[in-house]
């Protein structure tokens, strides 16, 4: 049987999400990749208990995750049975929809149609009554905003979800969908963008700015860049990484990625952290982030990206040279 270490809630840094009267952890995981059906229960089991041993009290999952679709979130409401029975109060687990799910006109985007039936389905798979944060995952630019914000209302006002979020929406966009939801008396909790070292179209959109004037928490996707922001790609593509799986895009780690990765991985040996932990702290450096969502397929990369949270502020000299290498032999957009 498993019990939760006890002194779990010393060892994790916990952030305000925006304005709101939530914390989240300042490492969430994320249950994209290593949790579908076609990878053995026992290594999501223990990448979970790992997690919440070390305070990690949030995990992200999406209506279709897996693969199949549908199944990281089967094995989530399994090892809610199995290990986190009775720990339901002190969990935040979200979920969205936004990408296809099924077949025909009503299996994606942001109807009301869609997203309701999806969340419903969400909960059947995970076994719950409700999630605490329920996403739009992505703008639809032909759903009027307000059906798209309307549809997140409902779902809180019939108990399915505490608090919503978007996710990848432009600040404009979030503007617009923040107005909505103020209206409709469902403040947006959160935003989820992808931000990392190498991606920084939040930077150019300035959409932390948008979300302080929003009272909005933000929570950063594959801050890792899918694990090339880690020194595993640094001389070659390791059996059993995303790079190897197909799933990452390997001919991206060429010489010259590799070139920048040395030099940022030079940096963070410089700070005393491996490259993945400077990763980490990289996005949690402004005090308005939330939290990383970091993905993991081993318990060891769990413990490697919490500890980043010692220490999380760069000098103006480290992140002049982040920058440069960062953008200077390869634009990763
Ligand atoms: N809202 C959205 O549209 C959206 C999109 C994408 C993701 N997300 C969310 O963000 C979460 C995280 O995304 P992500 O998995 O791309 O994040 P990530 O943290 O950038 O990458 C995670 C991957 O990096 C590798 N890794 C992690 N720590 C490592 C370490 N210490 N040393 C070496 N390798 C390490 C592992 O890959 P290996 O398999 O190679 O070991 C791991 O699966 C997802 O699970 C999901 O919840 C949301």
């Amino acid at each position: 049987m498993y019990r939760p270490a006890a002194d779990r809630y010393d060892r994790m840094t916990y952030r305000r999400s925006g304005r709101s009267g939530l914390k989240l952890p300042a490492i969430t995981l994320g249950l994209w990749h290593n949790f579908g059906g076609d990878r053995p229960y026992e290594v999501a089991r223990t990448l979970c208990r790992t997690a919440f041993d070390l305070g990690i009290t949030h995990f992200d999952l999406a209506n279709n995750y897996g693969p199949p679709p549908g199944s990281a979130e089967e094995t989530f409401g399994r090892i809610l049975k199995d290990d986190f029975a009775g720990l339901r109060d002190e969990l935040i687990i979200s979920s969205k929809a936004g990408y296809h799910m099924w077949d025909g006109p009503y299996g994606e985007w942001g109807s009301r149609k869609y997203l309701i039936a999806s969340c419903d389905q969400s909960l059947k798979r995970m076994g719950l009554d409700y999630v605490d944060i329920f996403y739009s995952h992505r703008f639809d630019p032909e759903t009027p905003l307000e059906e798209t914000m309307g549809a997140l209302d409902a779902i809180v006002r019939a108990g399915k979800a505490l608090y919503v979020g978007i996710s990848s929406y432009t600040s404009e966009q979030t503007a617009r969908a923040a107005a909505i939801l103020r209206d409709l008396g469902t403040p947006c909790l959160i935003h989820q963008p992808r931000y990392s070292i190498l991606a920084r179209w939040t930077e150019k959109d300035r959409l932390l700015d948008r979300l302080e004037a929003e009272g909005m928490g933000c929570i950063s996707f594959s801050p890792l860049a899918q694990g090339m922001l880690t020194s595993k790609y640094l001389s070659t593509i390791p059996e059993g990484s995303r790079a190897a799986s197909g799933k990452l895009d390997g001919g991206l780690i060429d010489a010259e990625a590799r070139q920048q990765l040395a030099g940022l991985n030079e940096v963070a040996a410089a700070r005393g952290q491996s490259l993945a932990q400077m990763a980490v702290a990289y996005v949690l450096r402004d005090p308005r982030m939330t939290s990383a969502l970091v993905g993991a397929s081993r318990p060891e990369q769990i413990v490697d990206s919490v500890g980043a949270l010692s220490n999380v502020s760069f000098s103006a000299e480290e992140l002049a040279r982040i920058d440069k290498l960062a953008f200077e032999a390869k634009d990763w957009g």
